[in-house]
């Protein structure tokens, strides 16, 4: 039987109720052919796992690790203290403070163990990042990058060509008529 290919990146949410905005993070790395694992852990509910999470994840192989949480967000900042791994932390919008709150427990960590930290619900970029992060030693990773700016580079392109064929540069449109 072959290998299964092994896990690069290690996607960890606080709740299940988190999947929908996390799934978004795989959704980015499947555009760069890059393997991940989709975990649910808790800081605060099940420190334990999440701990062994944090201790095992380089030994598994694992390169980057992207920890989403709501609340008081504290996942992504305990998996970084318990590993070298570069954590890159999403907050989650819950209610009642729409993830200003978990943003701000991602964000402020104090020196000493760094959380690279994206927008509320940004777990697109976070894939992103991710992906950056492992182009540094991988080149199939990184030309796939290059070509995925090339693309948004094309899109920005095509949406002035039809901005300038409605307008001719001169007139003004309503929000959202250029698509
Ligand atoms: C956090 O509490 C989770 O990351 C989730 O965003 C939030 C609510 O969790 P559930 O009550 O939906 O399980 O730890």
């Amino acid at each position: 039987m072959p290998e299964e290919p092994k896990v690069q990146v290690g996607i960890v949410m606080g709740s299940d109720s988190d999947l929908p905005i996390m799934n978004k993070c795989a959704e980015a790395l499947e555009l760069f052919g890059i393997t991940y694992e989709l975990v649910v852990s808790s800081a605060h509910r099940h420190p334990e796992k999440t701990a062994r999470y944090a201790r095992n994840a380089e030994e598994a192989g694992m390169k980057v690790i992207v920890a989403g949480a709501g609340g008081a967000a504290h996942l992504p900042g305990v998996l970084a203290s318990m590993t070298l791994l570069p954590v890159i932390g999403v907050p989650i919008a819950i209610e009642p403070m729409q993830g200003v709150d978990s943003l701000y427990s991602i964000v402020q960590m104090p020196q000493g163990i760094p959380v690279a930290t994206v927008t509320i619900n940004g777990a697109f970029n976070a894939g992103l990042l991710a992906a950056q992060i492992i182009a540094v030693e991988d080149n199939e990773v990184r030309e796939k990058l290059n070509n995925y700016r090339q693309e948004l580079a094309a899109k920005v392109e095509e949406k002035d060509s039809r901005l300038r064929e409605k307008t001719g540069r001169s007139g003004r449109l309503d929000e959202g008529e250029v698509k």
